[in-house]
């Protein structure tokens, strides 16, 4: 199974949920069964680590984000089984660099995983403050639980 995580700068959103589901994944002794990986629609930020801010809430958690940031590449789709973007502009982005149906099917929001949120999208950290950080580990935490669920259910499957 290869998932990708996608938000704008691949600095702050889209490194949390990466980081966020590896540790998911080696609590649960599945490291092995996935490749995780995490890119941005723009281009800014490229080779740099997450932001500092969203690196000290995640470390507050015990998660090390450790990524450097890429932009997400036509080709992206055909090497992860699972885009899974943080909001709808991110999937707007994505989707626009393809035409096939199967290849805009692997797209989804990580919202919508989210079991205990009520958020249709992931919101951008970057401006804000503290809160807005708490809320994307919040809201990525929420939303990997259940799309592992997911996965393994599909993956045990097959
Ligand atoms: P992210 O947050 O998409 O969650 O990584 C942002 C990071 C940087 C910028 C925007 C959003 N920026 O405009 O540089």
């Amino acid at each position: 199974m290869k998932v990708v995580f996608v938000c704008l700068g691949n600095i702050c959103r889209s490194p949390a949920a990466e980081g966020v589901f590896i540790d998911l994944l080696e609590k649960k002794n599945l490291t092995g069964s996935y490749v995780v990986d995490s890119a941005g629609t723009g281009s800014w930020h490229i080779g740099e680590l997450p932001d500092a801010r969203m690196r000290e809430h995640a470390k507050e958690r015990g998660i090390d984000l450790k990524s450097r940031s890429r932009q997400f590449k036509a080709e992206d789709f055909d090497h992860f089984d699972h885009i899974i973007v943080m909001d709808k502009s991110n999937e707007q982005n994505v989707k626009a660099m393809t035409n096939l149906t199967e290849n805009h099917a692997k797209v989804r929001q990580m919202a919508s995983f989210a079991k205990n949120h009520s958020e249709e999208e992931v919101p951008d950290p970057y401006y804000g403050g503290a809160a807005g950080f708490e809320k994307v580990l919040d809201l990525v935490t929420d939303g990997c639980e259940e799309l592992l669920r997911e996965l393994e259910e599909k993956r045990t499957k097959s």
